[in-house]
């Protein structure tokens, strides 16, 4: 596995493996890797003749008081990984070489970005968006592989593929989770003591939303009520931040479910703040033209 810290220098080998027609499929991350990452990492292994794995911890998708300085680092375990995993090259580019002084240039994704995780983390997506394009520049992979955990993140970077014409096949990988159903994720670090059983809290009242829809029922606000009194139960989760139903192309609130929604909510489980989400195909519980059926 071949280990590329230079932008310049991983350019090149990308340009070299284009040459030869070979496939690039791509997995950026910010490491700490999990098998969410590594999930990822083997469909593009499949799917792919070169697999290109960054870890760049972006610090302009952070806000002043998150968590940049102490989230979780571990380049010696991710590259043991990856190269188990048969990754072929590596990516760790530094801070400097990717945000030099004089750096001055953002992609803003407008719309999707302005609600759910969007509203608590002002400039969040703007970074994810700026970094993504950078790597993309750097990597030009066929394929880029993102995972559903992060819902909003995976409509945001498909919206800036297809707004600036990137060429590039986006393929969304279902959420990795723990045995109990908590989302596997780096954060997760930070679950201490009972936290992290107490965290399961979460996806089970994304279950809970899916039975209630099966059972018919289709009022949003009736299920986000009953989705957070089942979340109340748990003290550990000391602040639903949001939970949100969705439709899946403008991201906006929906009262009436039918056909596509994503269910996502963000919430603290003492001071880590973990977010999930399902989507659903939802039918309609009347069809709405029901007198022109034949
Ligand atoms: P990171 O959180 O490291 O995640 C890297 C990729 O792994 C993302 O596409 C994310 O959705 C996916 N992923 C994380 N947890 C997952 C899980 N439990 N199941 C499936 N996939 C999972 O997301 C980022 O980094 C950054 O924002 C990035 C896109 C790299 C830009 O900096």
């Amino acid at each position: 596995m071949k280990i590329v810290t230079d932008p310049d220098k991983m350019k090149t080998y990308a340009k070299i493996i284009k040459k030869e027609n070979k496939l690039i499929g791509f997995i950026p991350t910010m490491g700490y890797f999990h098998e969410g990452h590594t999930s990822l990492i083997k469909t593009a292994r499949k799917q792919s003749d070169i697999v290109i794995v960054s870890v760049f911890v972006n610090p302009i998708q952070f806000g002043v008081n998150e968590d940049f300085d102490s989230y979780p680092r571990d380049t010696a375990r991710d590259e043991e990984l990856a190269r188990a995993c048969g990754v072929d090259a590596f990516f760790c580019p530094k801070k400097e070489d990717m945000y030099p002084e004089d750096y001055s240039t953002y992609v803003d994704v407008e719309g999707l970005t302005s609600g759910l995780c969007g509203k608590s983390r002002p400039g969040h997506f703007r970074g994810v968006t700026t970094v993504v394009a950078k790597l993309f520049n750097i990597v030009r992979p066929d394929i880029a592989y993102f995972g559903q955990k992060d819902a909003q993140q995976a409509f945001v970077i498909k919206r800036m593929v297809e707004d600036l014409n990137m060429g590039i096949t986006l393929k969304i990988l279902p959420t990795v989770r723990e045995k109990g159903g908590l989302a596997m994720s780096s954060r997760n670090i930070y679950l201490k003591g009972s936290e992290r059983k107490d965290a399961a809290i979460l996806y089970s009242s994304l279950k809970l939303a899916e039975e209630l829809i099966s059972s018919g029922e289709r009022d949003a606000k009736k299920i986000i009520k009953k989705m957070r009194e089942l979340i109340s139960t748990v003290p550990a989760v000391s602040k639903i931040e949001y939970i949100s139903i969705v439709d899946t192309g403008f991201l906006k609130d929906v009262a009436i479910i039918g056909g596509e929604v994503l269910i996502a909510l963000a919430a603290r489980v003492g001071r880590t703040r973990l977010i999930d989400n399902v989507i659903l195909n939802v039918k309609s519980e009347k069809p709405e033209n029901d007198h022109d059926r034949p």
